[in-house]
């Protein structure tokens, strides 16, 4: 498919699975190598956020080769096609991560909100430390004072995304390239 239309949109292709892929794996081939030597009872928990993250957690996961484990988190800011500036907590994690590293997962960094707010809440619940993970990192979107450890694809354009994960109101999650708003 080269273009889509969703709801009252139309898309262009923008990144191609083949491109995606490959950029998620030079990331984790970074992961790997700053968590090499964990073991099972010290090793990473990969925080997955919901529900934009799902098809990129489970990409990069499989090219994890250090020990792990996986969890998810369900947050939401955005309505329509822009954040509405605040981070709600839908479902949490609901188990102690005291002492522990954290690697969390999102489809695209934008503003930064979210992974800021979610970072300080891990910290704040006792982690040792938090690795901040995006397919896509919009870094001239991003207004907040974030780190952003490892971003599989910068982006130098804020125009709206969809595919691989990402919605426009819920629809267009599911398509395995990434699409871009068409103007
Ligand atoms: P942030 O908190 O502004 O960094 O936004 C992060 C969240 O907004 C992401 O997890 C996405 O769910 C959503 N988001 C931001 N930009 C886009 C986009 O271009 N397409 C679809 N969703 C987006
Ligand atoms: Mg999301």
């Amino acid at each position: 498919m080269s273009k889509v239309n969703i709801w009252d949109k139309r898309f262009k292709l923008f990144i191609v699975e083949d491109d995606i892929k490959q950029a998620i794996s030079e990331c984790a081939k970074k992961i790997n190598k700053d968590f090499e030597g964990v073991t099972d009872e010290n090793c990473p928990i990969i925080v997955s956020v919901l529900n934009g993250a799902f098809m990129f957690t489970s990409d990069i996961a499989k090219e994890i080769h250090v020990p792990c484990e996986i969890s998810f988190v369900k947050v939401s800011s955005y309505t329509n096609t822009s954040s509405n500036g605040k981070v709600k907590e839908l479902i949490g994690l609901n188990r102690d991560i005291t002492g522990r590293d954290i690697i969390l997962t999102d489809d695209i960094i934008d503003s930064g909100l979210t992974m800021f707010t979610l970072k300080e809440q891990l910290l704040k619940q006792g982690a040792r430390s938090v690795k901040v993970c995006g397919l896509i990192y919009k870094a001239h979107a991003c207004t907040k004072d974030l780190k952003v450890d490892y971003a599989c694809i910068e982006m130098n354009d804020n125009n709206f995304i969809v595919g691989y994960g990402l919605d426009y109101n819920e629809i267009g999650r599911q398509f395995k390239d990434i699409y871009i708003l068409e103007e």
